[in-house]
């Protein structure tokens, strides 16, 4: 059974100090404190071959989120979990910048300065348009909504995080291009399909081959009028149908250079009456979502 140990306004010192003993008995343990982007996801799990998985985190700065299928908790600045014998997967997000002391296997360490180098990306991507400001963000929260409805258990880790950066490759894409209000001439378009390839070739190595797959697809479409390879249907893994869905979701509810902002309701519409380009029941639950107002609005 996974034990998590919760403590409200912590006295660091003292638990370091106590908790010092563990780090050192487990020298696959590191300790290091890092800034995190709000929106940052991070996996907890257990890892294979290996029974004394532990976690520890202490809030310095900022609110995080856990999420798990038997919890969830909310950890503010003074707040401290250990997670050990890990049974099931935790999910946590930055709700607000954070910044964090953790205490855990090198992996995690790891994956947390990688993620954040491509949040360093992600916001020069923002920066360059400024009209697609925190649309990684949301459309991560819109894409992670879909799938609850969906499914309640449903494993949210991996398409949460390749839904946050699926514009990645935009980083290659010339401002001129992104900003163009007109219609884009074929060389332009040309060069605009490449950004999923580009997001894949960056995800790929930080995130690994699972992530990169869903931000190479989300410009596919059901009916394989889609980019860049016109995949049709379950050619398309489920997360970039999901991913597709928010995506399009979002760029027609934000201000956008190319098109005025639409309502939820409007959007929905519109989506509705385009269905063959989505998958029937990426589409239903997020008609569901709206229908019921269950769609929360992101502040970025
Ligand atoms: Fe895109």
């Amino acid at each position: 059974m996974t034990i998590t140990e919760i403590r409200h306004n912590a006295d660091i010192l003292q638990d370091t100090k106590q908790r010092a003993e563990e780090i050192y008995t487990n020298s696959r343990l590191q300790l290091g404190i890092y800034n995190i982007y709000q929106g940052t996801n991070m996996g907890i799990t257990h890892e294979e071959g290996e029974d004394d998985t532990i976690f520890i985190v202490y809030v310095l700065e900022g609110e995080l989120h856990f999420t798990s299928t038997l919890e969830s908790f909310t950890l503010k600045k003074d707040d401290s979990v250990m997670i050990y014998d890990i049974v099931e997967s935790y999910f946590a997000k930055a709700i607000t910048p954070c910044k964090l002391l953790m205490i855990s296997s090198q992996s995690n360490h790891q994956k947390i300065q990688e993620t954040n180098a491509c949040f360093n990306k992600l916001v020069e991507v923002e920066l360059k348009d400024s009209y697609t400001k925190g649309h990684g963000r949301r459309v991560s929260t819109y894409a992670v909504a879909i799938a609850l409805e969906l499914d309640p258990s449903y494993d949210i880790l991996s398409l949460g995080s390749a839904a946050t950066f699926h514009d990645l490759g935009k980083y290659y894409t010339p401002i001129e291009i992104l900003q163009k209000p007109g219609k884009l001439t074929d060389e332009e378009y040309k060069i605009i399909k490449q950004h999923p390839i580009d997001s894949y070739k960056l995800l790929q190595k930080t995130h690994g081959e699972e992530i990169a797959n869903i931000a190479l697809q989300h410009h596919e479409r059901m009916d394989g009028s889609g980019y860049p390879y016109g995949l049709t249907k379950d050619k398309i893994c489920f997360n970039a149908r999901i991913v597709a869905v928010a995506d399009v979701f979002d760029a027609l509810t934000s201000n956008r250079v190319y098109n005025r902002q639409m309502s939820f309701d409007e959007a929905m519409e519109l989506m509705i009456s385009q269905k063959h380009l989505y998958d029937p029941i990426v589409l239903n639950a997020l008609v569901r979502l709206v229908k019921e107002n269950k769609l929360e609005t992101v502040d970025v």
